[in-house]
């Protein structure tokens, strides 16, 4: 008896881990990642150092500025930078993104 126990815990335990990590969405910044490669590199460069739009990196003024200039300025554009279409959730991951390169 206890022994049966034991392997329905363990099958459970390894339902659990496998449903677990396929349902979780891909690591977060990885998808920031992707979303900076596939929207924002070409003309921010990709390494954020700037390119037809101005740097993004640490030493760049945008650097200092807060959230909610980053989401306006992507939701809404600015100047050439034409608005981009993003989730919520892509234009906060792609923000995260970047501050972590910092
Ligand atoms: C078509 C080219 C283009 C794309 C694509 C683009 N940008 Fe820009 N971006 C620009 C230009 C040009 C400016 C400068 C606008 C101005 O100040 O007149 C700018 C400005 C910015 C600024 C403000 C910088 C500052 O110093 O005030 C931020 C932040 C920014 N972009 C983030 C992003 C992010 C994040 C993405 C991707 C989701 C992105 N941009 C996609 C061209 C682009």
């Amino acid at each position: 008896m206890k022994k049966n126990n034991l392997n329905k815990f363990v099958i459970l335990t390894i339902f659990l881990l496998v449903s677990a990590c396929s349902s979780e969405p891909p690591r977060e910044l990885s998808s920031g990642k992707q979303i900076y490669e596939a929207r924002c590199s070409a003309c921010h460069g990709s390494n954020l150092e700037g390119r037809v739009g101005p740097a993004l990196d640490a030493a760049s003024p945008a650097a200092l500025m807060p959230d909610s200039y980053w989401i306006q300025t992507i939701t809404k554009g600015k100047g050439s930078m034409p608005a981009q279409r993003l989730t919520d959730q892509e234009v906060e991951l792609v923000i995260e993104y970047i501050k972590s390169e910092y």
